[in-house]
């Protein structure tokens, strides 16, 4: 048998391996035992990026007397090093939060491990700094929740090597229990306090009660994002910057129409995106714009309207979304049409929620999906540099890792994309 025998009979098996498996059924909410500990002690510890070589980490204590500095530095349990940082909590109907920490770390050097202790008290963790070059690589899945298809999707994020973690909205299935937002803290911790993670919101962290609660107050008090360092007004968009990257955190909650605040945020903050010291620019929210499942169909519609063609202007490489509990790749696309400059739209709603797998399909397959697929996992961009990167997705086969999409995405900046600033397309950035 030659080798190209020997490839094209591991491509039938690999086939026939896809064609036979057996989707999943949703896992039950995992069970949290009570665990017994000083309200003094921090818990629920997550890392997000917080402007240039800055880490903002955020903790929860019991104790509302419990202060607020993070004490660090490059060497186990000697902290050379001590921020002072700010503390909210909020109270939801019977609910009263604990304290809320988020205390500002740096300058911190890149591709560093750093180990920390907050407010004095309890474990000592550890984080590594992202690059300041590429390579760099993001972890993402959306729609997590926390169940027993979380914790598996979580597994094989901390097996892989990345930098950042993306998670395009839907964090933790709260929905109203906000004891649940204290259960997916302490989920996701062990990854979440190692890796810088950058969320947006999504439709289960509104929590709205008519009369009486706006939206998002929960998300917004535990999960604070660099929306002042990055000049918005909103923690539901945002932006920033890690090796040759830049990356627009947009909110399918907040309004977005030409005369919306985060209209006028965006526009300002691609207007100053430098693709000389980022070559790559990524958006990511929470309901796709490109979907072919019959889950969630037409409401991207709006957004997409108002938003699509400013992406488009400034040269979008790539568009990650959730919110449907399946997989799905486009080809280069804008404006419905396929188009060598447009962005590659990726939805990733598949982290493993309690609601199951959209498994509905519209037929025939538009001929901008690529790949979809209705199975839980995760994605991972590897950007290997200015011109390149590799994305995969990772079904849940079972509980194995099972790459079950590749692909090699060219930067736009290196496609000629970029070559004519005064095209029409373009000046919708450029008018006042
Ligand atoms: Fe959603």
């Amino acid at each position: 048998m030659d080798q190209r025998q020997i490839v094209t009979v591991i491509l039938l098996i690999s086939a026939t391996v896809a064609a036979d498996y057996v989707r999943p059924r949703p896992r039950k909410i995992l069970h949290f035992p009570w665990n017994q500990r000083s309200p003094s002690q921090p818990q629920q510890v997550h890392v997000s990026l917080a402007g240039q070589n800055h880490l903002r980490i955020s903790w929860i204590t019991v104790d509302q007397s419990s202060p607020s500095f993070v004490e660090y530095g490059t060497s186990p349990g000697q902290y050379n090093l001590i921020s002072r940082g700010e503390s909210t909590s909020y109270t939801y109907l019977l609910y009263r939060s604990g304290k809320i920490h988020h205390t500002v770390i740096g300058p911190l050097d890149p591709s560093t491990t750093y180990f920390y202790r907050c407010g004095g008290e309890g474990l000592e963790f550890q984080l590594r700094t992202p690059p300041a070059q590429f390579p760099v690589t993001f972890a993402v899945a959306g729609d997590l929740g926390q169940t027993g298809w979380t914790k598996s999707t979580l597994d094989h994020i901390d097996q892989c090597k990345y930098d950042i973690h993306l998670l395009p909205g839907d964090l933790s299935y709260a929905d109203y229990i906000q004891s649940r937002w204290d259960t997916f803290g302490e989920l996701i911790q062990p990854l979440a306090s190692a890796r810088p993670w950058m969320v947006t919101e999504g439709n289960h962290e509104k929590e709205s009660i008519l009369f009486l609660k706006d939206g998002f107050e929960s998300y917004n008090a535990r999960w604070k994002m660099p929306f002042e360092e990055s000049g918005s007004n909103s923690n539901l968009y945002y932006s920033f910057e890690v090796a040759g990257v830049h990356v627009v955190m947009l909110g399918s909650y907040a309004d977005y129409d030409k005369y919306s605040d985060q209209y006028s945020w965006l526009k300002a903050d691609l207007s100053t995106v430098d693709r000389k010291r980022t070559p790559w620019l990524l958006a990511s929210f929470h309901v796709p714009w490109y979907n072919s499942n019959e889950a969630h169909q037409g409401e991207g519609d709006g957004m997409m309207a108002s938003i699509e063609p400013l992406l488009y202007a400034a040269s979008v490489d790539v568009v990650l979304a959730g919110h449907v509990h399946a997989y799905e790749r486009s080809s280069r696309i804008y404006n419905g049409n396929s188009d060598p400059c447009g962005a590659v739209h990726l939805t990733i709603g598949d982290g493993g929620n309690r609601e199951g797998l959209a498994r509905k399909y519209k037929d025939p397959q538009p001929a901008w999906s690529v790949f979809r697929e209705a199975s839980f996992g995760h994605g991972e961009l590897n950007i290997v540099n200015s011109t390149h990167a590799l994305w995969s997705w990772h079904r849940n086969d079972d509980d194995e890792p099972f790459r079950s999409d590749q692909v090699w995405i060219t930067s736009l900046a290196s496609s000629g994309c970029l070559a004519d600033e005064m095209h029409e397309s373009r000046k919708i950035l450029m008018a006042p």
